[in-house]
């Protein structure tokens, strides 16, 4: 992923920011040193960002589509209240062998429901309302996950989509792979949808918060 921000403005947001747990901190430094595309980890800065919306919105049910090593699904059940939860989704065992170890450490764990299998099965099976969803998983099925996004979401509910400026490859046109096109074709999607409204955020790769209108 291509820094968009330079790496100094970068670190100053996150310096006046809210501070990185220590449980999400030793998780993102065991992720850097032991598994591949360590940097999908939304990070601190992002991460801050996430809970802000979580409780800006007083999300207390948060379905999250990618949850890796558990980095983004530790922000968000350090921000629900304590009775509220958070369902994750992965395919990936590995990840997922990880992330359980991280959850176990903490009972912020207790919190967190995993889901393994295909996104968009577990989507479909489950019920809403979900008060926030957050998308950042396989990016060729963006424009699926949010329209089930939308049947899931609370009235007064959130969907954050990550990556959405994909290292700045949406300038790019024709696009020059399927996901950059399915990325384009998402945020094409969501600016023209008369049902919600939208703003694309710079942070980090991007994160596009939608919500309905009233
Ligand atoms: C960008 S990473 C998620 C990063 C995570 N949110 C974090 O901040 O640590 C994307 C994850 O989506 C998972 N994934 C890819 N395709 C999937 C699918 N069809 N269903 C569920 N998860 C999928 C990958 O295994 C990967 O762990």
């Amino acid at each position: 992923m291509k820094d968009l921000v330079s790496p100094e403005i970068e670190a100053y947001a996150q310096a006046h920011s809210r501070a990185e747990s220590a449980v999400r901190r030793a998780l993102r430094e065991e992720t850097q040193r032991t598994m591949e595309y360590a940097q999908m980890v939304v990070g601190p800065l992002e991460g801050a960002f996430l809970q802000m919306m979580t409780q800006l919105v007083g999300a207390k049910r948060v379905l999250e589509i990618g949850m890796f090593t558990g980095y983004s699904a530790l922000c968000f059940a350090e921000a629900v209240p304590a009775d509220g939860t958070v369902i994750t989704c992965d395919i990936d065992e590995k990840s997922a062998a990880l992330a359980r170890r991280y959850f176990a450490q903490t009972p912020l764990g207790k919190k967190i429901d995993i889901r393994m299998g295909p996104a968009l099965e577990t989507m479909r099976a489950l019920a809403g309302p979900f008060d926030l969803i957050f998308i950042d998983a396989d990016k060729a099925n963006y424009l699926n996950y949010y329209r089930r996004a939308l049947d899931l979401l609370a009235p007064n509910g959130v969907i954050l989509i990550d990556n959405v400026l994909w290292s700045g490859e949406v300038l790019t046109q024709p696009p020059p792979d399927e996901r950059t096109a399915a990325i384009q074709e998402l945020n094409r999607t969501v600016a023209n949808d008369s049902r919600v409204t939208s703003v694309l955020v710079t942070i980090r790769d991007g994160i596009l918060v939608v919500r309905q209108k009233a």
